[in-house]
């Protein structure tokens, strides 16, 4: 059968028949009629088609802010979805949208139903840092300022009762995968491990932040797919004696959580990864396998020396994550094959991380440094230095690490490695930065990490700032 079912602003909806690649987006503003929900960017950047969906998950009911534009119709199977025109209850306002005119928060309006959801989603989740609530949702005339005020305003206003109820309608569906003419929505992992062998050229999906603007930006056809969400097998973090299971479909904000006890700078550098919207949609597997050399989490993985488990069939392989990126676009992936779990080792927290974007929020890194540096007795036992954007793939920096380990940790250690980068890298000029800068500003990380594990009242973090 392939039927999506799903709730839509409390009502019961089969999808039937539908073509996979169709978005969230289009299929409410041409199919359902409702246009409320806008298309700004198409691309996950301005979250103006902001929505809510909410969903059962690790036996839970979960409320996420989504961006509509890149979600693809299978991926909300059994979930339940809310647009700015199902958050009223009849003349009666959501305390949001109440607090957004009270507080003069809308101008030309076209971005204010993108605001509306987010901030009803924070408002449904008890959520106050608005900062971090709205930073994927652009305004380009009332400003921020205007905005946050309302979302303080709203804070305490009473749940509309449709949370509960959708809840109870999510709670009632019975799971059972789904399959359609060239698309599969499987439930249970040794299902989607036989598909994917028989289907090797497939196209998996899991949060859609990377396939989803194939379709919208690229106009790319896919032919089969595959839809993750259903898996919850692939979603859990678990705990073993000496390392931490990471499953490839946990979403970045859950490994944001996860992170924070464990490697509190790596968990402090990921609300800088896209937006919220976008990483409660964008998985750790994603990451991973798309290779790309500018993705925030792998640098900080391959400092921690993370492993990977990759699954075929039955048949599961482990490798140092550093062996899985052969080169840019190639990674080290057989047919059928697919990312199961990231083995993180249980260790000290001595890894530091550093994005470098031209943004704060919202941007992709021109590079981004993680190091993992083990002092013992003045002296450099351990070193692990990690760079995204300074090659083809995000890549360890041999040479440097070599000038550290066995070193006493000084000044003259910190250039000996800086030195040692040229040649470990022969960074691209590109629109995000220039060769030059890209190595200069390596150096100058490895510099301020010296500096910051020496001296811990230096570091700076641009947040905390004041005048
Ligand atoms: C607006 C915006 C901002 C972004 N900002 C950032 C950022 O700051 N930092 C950053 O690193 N990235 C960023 N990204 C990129 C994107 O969010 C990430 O690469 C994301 O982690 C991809 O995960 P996903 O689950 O959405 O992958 P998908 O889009 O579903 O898939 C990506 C690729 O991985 C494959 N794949 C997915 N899961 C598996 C698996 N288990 N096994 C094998 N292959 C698999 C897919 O087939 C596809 O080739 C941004 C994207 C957007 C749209
Ligand atoms: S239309 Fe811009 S994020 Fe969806
Ligand atoms: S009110 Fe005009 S873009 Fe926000």
């Amino acid at each position: 059968m392939d039927s999506i079912e799903c709730v839509l602003n409390g009502k019961a909806v089969t999808i039937e028949n539908s073509d996979p690649t169709t978005t969230l987006l289009d299929w409410l503003r041409e199919q359902a009629g409702l246009t409320g929900t806008k298309e700004g960017c198409n691309e996950g950047d301005c979250g103006a088609c902001t929505v809510l969906v909410s969903d059962l998950h690790q036996g839970a009911i979960r409320h996420r802010a989504l961006n509509a534009c890149i979600l693809f119709l299978p991926q909300l199977h059994h979930k339940s979805v809310r647009t700015v025109e199902g958050v009223a209850v009849g003349e009666r306002l959501h305390p949001v949208q109440q607090a957004m005119i009270e507080h003069h928060g809308s101008q030309c309006g076209f971005c204010t139903p993108g605001f509306i959801m987010s901030m009803v989603t924070a408002h449904a989740t008890d959520e106050t840092d608005y900062d971090a609530v709205l930073a994927g949702n652009l305004c380009r005339c009332t400003g921020y300022a205007a905005i946050i005020r309302a979302a303080e305003a709203a804070k305490d206003g009473a749940l509309p009762a449709w949370l509960a109820e959708d809840s109870e309608k999510i709670r009632a569906f019975t799971p059972a995968p789904i399959t359609g003419s060239n698309w599969i929505y499987p439930q249970s992992l040794t299902e989607f491990a036989d598909w994917y062998l028989a289907h090797p050229k497939a196209t998996l999906v899991a949060g859609a932040t990377d396939v989803g603007l194939w379709v919208t930006k690229q106009f790319r056809p896919l032919e089969d797919m595959a839809f993750l969400a259903g898996l919850e097998e692939l979603q859990q973090i678990t705990e073993e004696k000496d390392h931490w299971r990471i499953g490839a479909g946990v979403t970045i904000t859950e490994l944001e959580a996860f992170l924070a006890p464990h490697f509190a700078d790596f968990a402090a550098m990921l609300p800088r990864y896209g937006s919220r919207q976008v990483r409660n949609a964008a998985t750790i597997g994603g990451n991973i396998a798309n290779g790309s050399p500018i993705g925030d989490a792998p640098p900080a993985l391959l400092a921690l020396d993370a492993r990977l488990e990759l699954r075929c069939g039955d048949a599961v392989r482990t490798m140092p994550l550093e062996e899985f990126f052969i080169d840019y676009g190639k990674q080290d992936r057989q047919t059928g094959e697919f990312v199961s779990t990231v083995l993180i080792p249980k260790q000290a927290d001595y890894l530091r991380c550093y994005k470098i974007s031209k943004r704060f929020d919202q941007d992709i890194s021109a590079l981004c440094g993680c190091f993992f540096i083990e002092i013992t007795d003045g002296c450099v036992t351990k070193a692990r230095l990690a760079f995204g954007g300074m090659a083809g793939i995000p890549k360890r920096a041999a040479a440097a690490e070599a000038a550290l380990t066995g070193q006493s940790w000084n000044l003259e250690t910190i250039a000996a490695a800086q030195k040692a980068l040229a040649q470990d890298f022969s960074p691209l000029s590109d629109m995000r930065a220039s060769a030059e800068y890209r190595l200069q500003c390596a150096e100058n990380l490895l510099l301020r990490c010296y500096h910051e594990i020496t001296t811990p009242e230096l570091a700076t973090r641009v947040l905390e700032v004041t005048s």
